[in-house]
């Protein structure tokens, strides 16, 4: 695995902005392959502290958000970064015009888009000159929308990164579950459904790169596995109505 998914918001209380972002930046640091991973974050969502989520794509903020990640990442250029989510009160286009200037500034080297529609996708890769890399949305088993905009990044040549890809999945062994095949052809691989689930999703097109979470050593490694499992055509397409 070569690829590390962040944001400054990955943190709990409200002083404690880009606390994921440090810890990387130290793993790395002391890893002897570091250099290797693309660290790719994201600015434009805000932890105030209580629980909840807020916007602000305003360009001054992300701008001043790009400033504070690649501090505390200790890079020159930020490898991806990523604009987490429109947001309702700035029109897109000059949240988009702020990732270009810090593009065209050499403050990141790729850019990206996160929880973004067809129409936002279409919008961000003309403000960008074609340089839009990446698409970060919800997709798995449990959370389906995204395969327009899916098709839309296998169709245009840029990376689509399927957030929390194994929802619904833990839950796919217990009786009724809708999501039962994962379980059955899991079995019959002799793997776990999440390897089987990661699996279906890297067949979907070249390029997913899907972005499991976990906190284990042996969870990651298990997922790391699927990148070797390969599904039959009869496979996939059962689960793609599971
Ligand atoms: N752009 C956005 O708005 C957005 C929103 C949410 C998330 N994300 C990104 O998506 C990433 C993943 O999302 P997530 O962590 O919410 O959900 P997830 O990847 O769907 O699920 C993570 C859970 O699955 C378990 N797991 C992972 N691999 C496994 C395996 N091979 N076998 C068994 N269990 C396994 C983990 O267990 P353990 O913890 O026990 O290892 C953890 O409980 C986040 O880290 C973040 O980078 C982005």
């Amino acid at each position: 695995m070569t690829l590390i998914d962040t944001a400054d918001a990955y943190h709990r209380d409200a002083d404690e902005v880009g606390h994921n972002e440090t810890l990387i930046a130290k793993a790395l640091a002391s890893h002897d392959r570091g250099a290797d991973v693309l660290v790719a974050t994201k600015g434009g969502h805000l932890r105030p502290g209580d629980g909840s989520w807020t916007l602000d794509g305003s360009p001054r903020h992300l701008k001043a958000a790009c400033e504070a990640s690649l501090r505390r990442l200790g890079v020159e250029a930020i490898g991806l970064y990523q604009f987490h989510r429109p947001d309702p009160r700035v029109p897109y286009a000059e949240s988009v015009g702020a990732i270009r200037d810090l593009l065209d500034e050499g403050k990141i080297r790729m850019a990206g888009i996160s929880n973004a529609n067809p129409e936002q996708i279409r919008q961000a890769g003309d403000i960008l000159g074609g340089r839009l890399v990446s698409v970060q949305n919800q997709f798995s088993p449990a959370f389906r929308s995204s395969e327009p905009e899916l098709r839309l990044c296998d169709e245009l040549g840029i990376a689509f990164l399927p957030w929390s890809p194994l929802g619904g999945i833990s839950r796919a062994g217990e009786l009724g579950s809708s999501h039962a095949p994962f379980a059955r052809i899991a079995e019959a691989h002799g793997v776990g459904p999440q390897r089987v689930c990661l699996a279906w999703m890297l067949a979907k097109s070249p390029v997913v790169v899907p972005i499991p979470g976990a906190s284990r050593p042996e969870t990651i490694r298990d997922s790391a596995a699927a990148v070797d499992l390969t599904l039959t055509p009869e496979e996939l397409a059962e689960l793609d109505g599971a």
